[in-house]
């Protein structure tokens, strides 16, 4: 299994909307089973809210569909994943703050996979949530390309068996 999980920092809007574009895109791919895909916020302050509506429209205007239910990362969490897959620089010094500097090789931001290096527009304060949406389709086609590639052999044997 490769345990892949998104960061952002209300787990509200760009968190959510990235594991549930991921999942989408995954499933399309046809490899879905070798994946676990959640997403966590680096604050507590949203815990308990679902996607915040705008974000939740737009994931709908682009024919995705789906709930979460906001939850704040612990450092389990990171150990527990393979890929921690952080928004912008601020969720990635908050991460790094929480593991006191370990794990760091895990930790990407998502947009680093893309040939134009970059934050994912953070819609809570640009209302543009297209842009965000955008921003995150390209980061997780990127890095499907890139973690297809680093785990072909393990994805092979888990659609053969
Ligand atoms: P997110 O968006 O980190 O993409 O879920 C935000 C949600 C809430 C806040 C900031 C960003 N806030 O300041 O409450």
């Amino acid at each position: 299994m490769i345990n892949v999980v998104f960061v952002c920092l209300g787990n509200i809007c760009r968190s959510p909307m990235a594991e549930l574009i991921f999942k989408d895109m995954v499933k399309e791919e046809g490899v879905e089973s070798s994946f676990c895909i959640t997403s966590f916020g680096t604050s507590d302050e949203e815990e308990g809210n679902p996607i915040y509506p705008p974000a939740k429209r737009t994931l709908i205007s682009h024919g995705i569909a789906g709930s979460h239910t906001a939850k704040q990362l612990s450092l389990k969490d990171v150990k527990n994943n393979d890929y921690v897959l952080v928004m912008d620089g601020r969720n990635l010094l908050d991460v790094m703050h929480l593991t006191g500097g370990e794990y760091s090789e895990k930790v990407f931001r998502l947009c680093s996979f893309t040939d134009n290096d970059r934050d994912v527009a953070d819609p809570w304060y640009t209302r543009d949530f297209e842009r965000a949406f955008a921003d995150i389709r390209d980061g997780c086609k990127a890095f499907l390309e890139f973690v297809l590639k680093e785990k072909s052999e393990l994805i092979k044997y888990n659609n053969r068996h």
